[in-house]
């Protein structure tokens, strides 16, 4: 029997973050896999997911949405996505973007690993909405059309326009056969925010911070009491009783 629903979730602070909760987890996940598939949709990239996958707990996935969404890669061979790099490369080159914000004080570049053709990120405290407009308008004005995605009141991250965890999702969801009814998105920050856009079911951990929980008043959208792993164990019994209650009650 094939998967009938694709879960797509975030790692930090939501699945990775306390290793009991992530084995109680996988205990669950195991009795449901025939009925649930994985992908991870992280800020981390490939070979770091992989590096997560081979020593805790987590579940092997179709596949990853790396770099907050700039790259689509299958597991285990992390074949690359050609179509999604297409994609992203008009009007883009992230050379280009370090050298417009060479010079703005608040920015403060992340670690070289942090960083890709398809994806520059900083560290920029506490920014205000206006702030960040202001730094895609200089990217503009320089030839750049960015996506902006801030998160935990201190990650930025430009990469190419329209790319983002949400499109990512509904791009690889389509490529799996998944409609967005059939897929529950799971996440803790501000970089989740545009996986909760797509009207797929939704998942908040407890512990998420602020910018996520305003999805909270969606009707797709559950948030969970408990945190990390526990919280996305949870919205998915939650989920899955939900979803197998509305296919009895549609075929009587
Ligand atoms: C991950 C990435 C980092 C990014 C952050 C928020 O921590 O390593 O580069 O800024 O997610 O998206």
């Amino acid at each position: 029997m094939s998967p009938d629903i694709l879960l797509i979730s975030d790692l930090d602070d939501t699945l990775l973050g306390d290793s009991a909760a992530l084995q109680r987890f996988a205990d669950y996940y195991s009795t449901v896999q025939h009925r649930v598939a994985i992908v991870y949709a992280s800020g981390r990239f490939f070979e770091s997911a992989c590096h997560h996958v081979q020593t805790t707990d987590l579940p092997e996935p179709l596949a990853l949405i790396g770099g907050v969404g700039s790259e689509i890669r299958r597991f285990p061979d992390g074949e690359p996505d050609s179509q999604w790099i297409e994609r992203m490369s008009d009007h883009w080159s992230a050379e280009r973007v370090r050298e417009l914000l060479a010079s703005e004080p608040d920015l403060q570049l992340q670690p070289e690993d942090a960083q890709s053709e398809f994806k520059v990120s900083y560290f920029f405290d506490h920014a205000k909405p206006e702030q960040l407009e202001r730094l895609k308008t200089v990217l503009r004005e320089g030839g750049i059309h960015s996506s902006v995605i801030y998160s935990s009141e201190r990650d930025l991250d430009f990469l190419p326009e329209g790319v983002d965890k949400g499109s990512a999702a509904t791009f690889l969801a389509q490529q799996l056969d998944f409609d967005t009814n059939r897929v529950l998105v799971a996440g803790n920050s501000g970089n989740d925010s545009r996986l909760f856009e797509h009207k797929f079911w939704g998942v908040i951990v407890a512990n998420a911070h602020p910018e996520l929980k305003r999805y909270r008043t969606d009707p797709r959208v559950y948030l969970s009491s408990m945190q990390r792993a526990d919280g996305v164990r949870d919205g998915l019994e939650h989920w899955l009783t939900v979803i197998s209650k509305r296919r009895v009650s549609s075929s009587v």
